[in-house]
């Protein structure tokens, strides 16, 4: 594994195994991508909230990079129309087409059938490549198949050893729906837990490294953010070393069902 390396959707698409979350980026948005991008990262997930957009189009084209060796993450919100969102996005983003279009989360009702069909529409468009899902549980992504009879490619949830469940990893898996992890750094809150500290030790790598790698581990997608350089550098630095199976047992045993937003709206 590199950080070149992909892993296959069930439409036959290839994603990144590692990308870079963008929320709450400092304003130079664009530096900073094209910072992470002169660094190899490859994927790039964002919201319309999070304000980086324009900053994330901008680093792709100035980039010189293919635009098919990169790979955009998008998300339409639970009131969005959708198709038309998906229009309206990109245009901020200036790019023709996302990799990737996620529903945020799911409505306060309902399982997001509409929102699941204009992205339909959307990618049958060419205005993305494949379509996802965000902060869902089985029994939301079971409604989505059942109303439409597509299966999401992704699932992008809060991920980390000290917040997971065996149960939508195993379910995620016989569907062949790719777990994103978001949050998987606990928004550093958990980085100086004792327990993952030594396990870094033993390793010589940082906490952090330690979370990227769990998941990289588990075929599990990080998308760890970070604005500062030191913290980009460290991130990608997590090809060089493997977490033994004791020890990567210990960080999955960690579980504690914690999430650093508040709740893992997909238990
Ligand atoms: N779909 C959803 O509902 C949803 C929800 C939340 C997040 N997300 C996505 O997932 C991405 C990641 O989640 P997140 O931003 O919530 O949290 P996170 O990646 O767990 O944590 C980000 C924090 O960790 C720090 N950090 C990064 N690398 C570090 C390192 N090596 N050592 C110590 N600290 C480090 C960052 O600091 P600096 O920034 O100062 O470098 C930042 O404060 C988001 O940016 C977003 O793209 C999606």
């Amino acid at each position: 594994m590199d950080p070149n390396t992909e892993i296959s959707l069930h439409t036959g698409s290839k994603m990144p195994v590692l990308g870079l979350g963008t929320w709450q980026l400092t304003d130079d948005t664009t530096e900073t991508i094209t910072a992470a991008l002169n660094l190899g990262y490859r994927m790039i997930d964002t919201a319309s909230d999070y304000g980086t957009q324009p900053g994330i189009g901008e680093a792709f084209r100035r980039s010189g990079i293919e635009r098919s060796a990169l790979y955009l993450v998008a998300k339409v919100e639970e009131t969005d129309d959708a198709y038309e969102a998906t229009r309206q996005y990109l245009s901020e983003l200036q790019l023709d087409y996302a990799d990737l279009m996620l529903i945020h989360r799911p409505p306060r009702t309902g399982a997001g059938e509409e929102l699941w069909r204009g992205l339909l529409r959307a990618r049958e468009e060419g205005l993305t490549r494949d379509i996802g899902v965000s902060n869902y549980s089985v029994e939301l992504i079971e409604a989505l198949m059942r109303a439409t009879g597509e299966v999401p490619t992704v699932n992008q949830i809060e991920w980390s050893p000290f917040g997971h469940s065996e149960a939508m990893l195993q379910y995620a898996t016989e569907r062949k729906i790719v777990i994103q992890a978001y949050s998987l750094l606990t928004r550093t809150k958990r980085l100086d837990d004792k327990r993952l500290s030594g396990i870094a030790a033993k390793y010589g790598k940082s906490p952090a490294q330690v979370l990227i790698r769990w998941n990289l581990q588990r075929g599990t997608v990080p998308i760890p953010k970070a604005n500062q350089r030191g913290h980009l550098e460290e991130n990608i630095r997590v090809f060089d070393f493997e977490i033994g199976e004791e020890d990567m047992a210990a960080l999955t045993g960690l579980n504690e069902r914690y999430s650093s937003l508040g709740t893992l709206p997909y238990m």
